[in-house]
């Protein structure tokens, strides 16, 4: 038997992904551009080597459909692999729209490779991550993170690379999680339908490159404004072409729109405070730190639960 256990946090995109070109090696149609959150995280342990395949997810057994997203997953990571055991727990609540994929496929990625002895660089475990999860790509590496497009047909150079690291800049991400209950369409159909529907598609494909380019200059000189403008710009553009798909998507809800104002008005007396929605209802505001209780009090009027997130480190190996 061998074993590893790895550790990785989630990732909110500032510049989003949303449009694949490549449905099974979630090659994306558009760049985009991340910030790796903690303290929250994955912890995954993976076991090569028992008597039978078996998969946990915080303290219980997968679902059939759970698990076999898990092993399908890891047969890329070894083709001719043995039996394996993975448990894996988020210490956050999946409620809270933060993609708890993105980091549980970062963890298990490292864990996996690590333990069957490969090795893999930080490149080559972020092409396997995208493959259980586009974004997940994006959480080997702490603070600001770009995953680039790639050009080649097998994916081996659409991977994350890292744009700064967690001790750039000292901003926060407040969390307002204004609706609890189940996702309503999952990313990959969402995505799928946006392509095949919204007149509004083309027109976000063709302005990911320079927004995520507009954003990294941004990052490098720590301009909160423009990042947080081309953060809404970003996020406002997925929506419209998530909400003109045939039928509409809309992820938002009534709580989504009071959040959304509450951010306006902060704004309007002169707090840097700018917002993000993933495919959730979820709020999510980017802000300095010196802001970030300020913010807390404004949204906790409109929202169940908030909670101040920062900038988190890279994915790593757990020592014994
Ligand atoms: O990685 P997925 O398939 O869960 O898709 C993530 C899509 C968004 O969260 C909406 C945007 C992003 O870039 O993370």
């Amino acid at each position: 038997m061998s074993q590893a256990t790895a550790i990785a946090h989630p990732n909110i995109a500032l510049i989003k992904y949303w449009g694949k070109r490549d449905l099974p090696l979630n090659l994306p149609a558009v760049p985009s551009l991340s910030l790796t959150l903690g303290p929250w995280c994955s912890r995954t342990t993976v076991t090569w080597g028992v008597e039978r395949d078996e998969v946990h997810l915080d303290g219980r057994p997968a679902s059939d459909k759970a698990a076999r997203r898990v092993l399908a997953f890891l047969a890329r990571v070894d083709p001719d692999r043995p039996r394996v055991r993975v448990h894996s727990a988020n210490d956050f609540p999946t409620a809270a729209g933060l993609a708890s994929s993105a980091s549980g496929f970062a963890a298990l990625a490292l864990a996996a490779d690590r333990a069957a002895g490969h090795g893999r660089s930080l490149e080559a475990l972020s092409v396997l991550a995208r493959q259980g999860s586009g974004s997940a790509c994006r959480s080997l590496w702490g603070g600001f993170v770009v995953w680039q497009l790639g050009e080649r047909a097998d994916g081996t150079d659409s991977h994350g690379l890292p744009l700064a690291p967690e001790d750039h800049w000292d901003l926060s991400m407040v969390v307002a999680v204004v609706h609890a209950g189940p996702k309503a369409v999952g990313s990959t159909e969402g995505m799928e339908r946006s392509r095949l529907t919204s007149p509004l598609y083309p027109g976000w494909v063709e302005r990911g490159p320079g927004l995520v380019a507009e954003a990294t200059a941004a990052v490098e000189r720590r301009d909160l404004q423009a990042l947080g403008e081309l953060m809404e710009q970003s996020t406002f553009e997925m929506h419209a072409a998530m909400q003109t798909a045939r039928p509409p998507l809309l992820y938002w809800q009534a709580g989504t729109v009071a959040a959304l104002h509450t951010v306006f008005d902060l704004r309007a007396r002169g707090i840097g405070a700018w917002a993000t929605m993933d495919a959730g209802p979820q709020v999510k505001v980017l802000c300095a730190s010196s802001d970030a209780e300020a913010v807390k009090q404004a949204l906790s009027q409109v929202a169940d639960r908030v909670e101040i997130l920062h900038p988190g480190g890279p994915a790593r190996v757990e020592q014994p």
